[in-house]
């Protein structure tokens, strides 16, 4: 069996420090923000250099959030990628605001900027870009549109913490060029938790701040409310499992990235091109972190039957574009309005890349794929 994801095989690596940081919560018995997860948010603001990180409680709730501080609500537009997990889309909505769809970059899966410019209407209240599967979209052109018609960028970088894109000469971190940046420390995510988890991290210290109190409900001072906020907060154990991990995320990712070359040198090795697969592209100057590993794979869902008749752990991230999903048939997208998010959604697989995933497993992987095509 060679799972998609084994967490198992991380925890058997940390185990007596994730212990011993869950053990230390529990014998404070404070469990609720303090001092775990003001520690853990400042690890994050030195790490990424980004001024202000909040702590929430999950991936969707940063998104949330940063919305709400932006006062984003009943009418307004937030354009986004149809190409994304749910979340993206789910809060603008929640918000009484209306998703727009802008289609993809073939060749990245990311919201593609040229295509940005023309769905910007006087209602567009904030663009969100998604760093899907652990590459940044290009967010220079993103920005540059966006400082053009002044409106504010929220960052999806719940799949991409610690990826990086040269911009002027300089890296440039996930999270850290948008009003606001999400990440989600969702179990499966690079940096997962053991549970719920999230970050809004910003350089706009009004903002942050706005974050911070609509997270309490609005709270300020304490059981005062002049907005209306929600329950939004990090775990004290969250954050002390996540600062445990923390210190090993760059190894992870420098392995995850391994594994990606080792899968393209495969790929060359077995000749899938033959068969028409198509690997993950990086583009030039950036640093991708794979926290999916997903091609492009004709018959693809016969092939994933087969795969898991063989034991191999596969997911299609995604099967149906946002823009096409039910609860959204209200905004009147139709098939064919966003080609390259739905062909994607039909030839996408994402293989197995966690960390601890073994070279003779890569091999097994790319083997049993080649055995299909030439069943
Ligand atoms: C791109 C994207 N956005 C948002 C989310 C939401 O994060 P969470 O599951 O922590 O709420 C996720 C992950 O699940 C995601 O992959």
């Amino acid at each position: 069996m060679i799972p998609l994801l084994d967490l198992k095989r991380q925890y058997a690596t940390i185990e007596p420090q994730i212990n011993q940081a869950v053990k230390e919560v529990f014998e404070k018995q404070a469990f609720i923000l303090g001092s775990e997860v003001e520690a853990f948010e400042n690890d994050i603001t030195e790490k990424f250099q980004t001024g202000h990180a909040i702590g929430v409680s999950s991936g969707t709730d940063a998104l949330l959030l940063s919305l709400m501080a932006l006062e984003v609500g009943e009418g307004d537009e937030v354009i986004t990628s149809p190409f994304t997990f749910f979340a993206t889309a789910g809060v603008i909505h929640r918000l009484g605001a209306i998703p727009v769809f802008v289609d993809i970059e073939e060749s990245t899966f990311n919201l593609n900027p040229d295509a940005l410019e023309e769905a910007i209407t006087e209602r567009t209240a904030c663009i969100i870009p998604v760093h899907i599967f652990g590459q940044m979209a290009d967010m220079e052109p993103i920005a540059n549109i966006a400082k053009k018609h002044d409106i504010p960028v929220v960052e999806d970088a719940a799949q991409a913490i610690g990826a990086w894109r040269k911009i002027k000469g300089r890296r440039a971190y996930a999270g850290t060029l948008g009003e606001t940046g999400c990440f989600s420390f969702f179990p499966s995510k690079n940096l997962g938790g053991a549970g719920d988890g999230g970050m809004v991290v910003s350089g706009n210290p009004d903002l942050a701040e706005q974050v911070r109190r609509l997270r309490v409900h609005g709270s300020f001072p304490k059981y005062y409310h002049h907005t209306v906020g929600i329950n939004g907060r990090l775990d004290a154990l969250q954050a002390a499992v996540l600062r445990v991990k923390l210190k090993f995320l760059d190894e992870w990712t420098e392995k995850r990235r391994e594994h990606a070359r080792f899968y393209r040198e495969l790929y060359d090795m077995y000749q899938l091109d033959r068969f028409g697969v198509s690997f993950p592209k990086e583009d030039s100057d950036v640093y991708h972190v794979y926290n999916q590993f997903t091609g492009r794979f004709p018959e693809r869902d016969t092939l994933l039957e087969y795969l898991k008749e063989e034991g191999i752990g596969t997911a299609i991230y995604y099967p149906l574009p946002l823009h096409l999903q039910p609860c959204f048939a209200y905004l009147g997208y139709r098939e064919g309005d966003l080609p390259h998010a739905e062909k994607a959604a039909r030839e996408v697989m994402s293989l197995p890349i966690f960390p601890e995933l073994t070279e003779e497993e890569q091999e097994i992987v790319v083997g049993e794929i080649r055995s299909f095509y030439e069943r």
